[in-house]
């Protein structure tokens, strides 16, 4: 039990199931307001979005930071945005659409919105079942090539935000600045201005 609470990635998975714990309170406790499926696809969709903004900042704080631990998170952070990802889906598909493969087909097609983000969801799936070390160690550098996707996934998921909202941009134009920031740091610059910083840091933080 001890050894649980001292390991901080069992905290990091705690802190990653708050905001489903949140939903099911909110749904025993009739807080979702006036239309809870659109609550749910809303706030399943910005932890999707925000986990994977999330995932996309380890490698920099790493170099930033030169703690090479921080690498230990990254994959969990990648799959609890799946892990959103598939209840936004799963909402969708069962809450809002009952299951009817028809109309998920023509929605699909139909409202480009749904169409970025289900393109999206579907390229997490190979990122989420290649996620262990042994498809690591198995799939050596065609990991790495596989797994930049994620990129792409981000900014599909930017691009679906950006599309259903109708009037204030604002948020998904927030969420969008910081993507752009996360793949500056992996430009040459970027790398170069993350170094500068550390070397800075050091600087002023001697060693012990
Ligand atoms: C990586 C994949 C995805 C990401 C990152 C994502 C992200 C988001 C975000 C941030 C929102 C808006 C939340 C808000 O208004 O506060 C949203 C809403 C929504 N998403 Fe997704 N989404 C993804 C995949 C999907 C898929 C696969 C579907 C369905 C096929 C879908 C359907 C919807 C719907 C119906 C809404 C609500 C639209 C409305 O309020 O009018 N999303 N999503």
């Amino acid at each position: 039990m001890w050894a649980v609470l001292r390991n901080p990635k069992a905290w990091l998975a705690l802190l990653c199931l708050l905001p489903l714990l949140r939903l099911i309170v909110l749904g025993a406790t009739d807080g979702l307001g006036a239309n809870p499926i659109e609550f749910i696809t809303r706030s399943t969709g910005t932890w999707t979005l925000t986990g994977l903004l999330l995932t996309l900042s380890v490698t920099p704080l790493r170099r930033l930071s030169g703690r090479a631990d921080l690498l230990r998170y990254r994959r969990m952070l990648g799959l609890f945005s799946f892990f959103y990802a598939g209840l936004h889906f799963v909402t969708y598909v069962w809450l809002d659409q009952f299951f009817d493969p028809a109309a998920i087909a023509k929605d699909i097609v139909k409202r480009p919105f749904i169409t970025v983000g289900f393109t999206a969801f579907v390229l997490l799936i190979p990122l989420a079942a290649t996620s262990t070390h042994a498809m690591m160690r198995r799939l050596g550098r065609r990991w790495q090539q596989l797994h930049r996707l994620v990129y792409l996934i981000a900014l599909l998921g930017v691009t679906h935000y950006l599309w259903l909202v109708k009037k204030d941009l604002t948020v998904p134009l927030i969420y969008g600045g910081v993507l752009a920031l996360l793949l500056a740091t992996r430009l040459p610059w970027g790398v170069n201005a993350l170094k500068a910083a550390r070397t800075v840091r050091a600087g002023l933080i001697p060693r012990e």
